[in-house]
């Protein structure tokens, strides 16, 4: 029987980390639905359709929306499925710190979620999958079979994503980093469509002292029950 699990939680909180783990191990596709939103807002930056302000005009992007095919695909070398816009490879783009200061009011935008949101039930409408986001137990996939809403400490968060981002090689600056996960926090949490929450029926996990072989154990074992 394929089950839908709903990870949900706040910004670099190690849930993709986890749910990529468990993809792999019990044979699911894997769904980062953040990297969706990503790859939306690089399509806005790229179309100048951000102002000095940083107003974003959503009339254009509106009438872009239809035009904006993000797919995935396994990479062979990481194990991990990449992130495609229009056919061209952005994974590596969409987790700049420019991306990642301009995804959070793009995401609150009600037609960009409309339309994404569409896209993210269609994907799981054949096969078992893992999805990771902020709203996937609460509108996605209101009914799915295991819903896990992850916490951490804003500075453990924007630790590991100062961590990550080092590791590949990129710019990063802790008190930005920190200042952009609190950011990203707020306009999550009081947007009016779907706000991030957790689920009245999800499990909740603060990992804020776990390794991450310790949540991957603690989240297969949540799996088998
Ligand atoms: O998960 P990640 O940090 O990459 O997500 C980037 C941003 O995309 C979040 O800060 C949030 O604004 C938005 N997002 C969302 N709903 C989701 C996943 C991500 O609004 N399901």
């Amino acid at each position: 029987k394929k089950i839908t699990i709903a990870i949900d939680g706040f910004s670099s909180c190690g849930k993709s980390t986890m749910a990529k783990d468990l993809a792999r191990e019990i044979g699911y596709i894997y769904v980062d639905t953040g990297a969706m939103y990503r790859a939306v807002t690089l399509f806005a930056m790229r179309g100048g359709m951000f102002g000095a302000d940083g107003g974003i005009d959503t009339a254009a992007l509106e009438a872009a929306m239809n035009g904006i095919v993000i797919s995935f695909r396994l990479n062979e070398a990481t194990g991990c499925p990449d992130t495609y816009l229009n056919g061209e490879l952005v994974e590596k783009e969409i987790r700049s710190m420019e991306v990642s200061s301009h995804v959070s009011p793009v995401a609150a935008l009600p037609f960009v979620r409309k339309a994404l949101v569409a896209q993210q039930q269609k994907m799981g409408e054949e096969k078992g999958i893992v999805m990771d986001g902020r709203d996937i137990g609460t509108a996605v996939f209101p009914d799915a079979e295991l819903k896990v809403f992850v916490t951490a400490s804003a500075r453990v968060r924007a630790q590991r994503r100062f961590d990550e981002l080092r590791a590949k090689g990129m710019p990063a600056d802790f008190d930005d980093i920190l200042k952009n996960v609190e950011q990203r926090d707020y306009i999550d949490s009081h947007r009016e469509v779907s706000p991030l929450r957790k689920a009245d029926d999800a499990v909740e996990l603060d990992n804020s002292t776990m390794t991450i072989a310790e949540q991957k154990a603690w989240l297969m074992d949540i799996f088998k029950e």
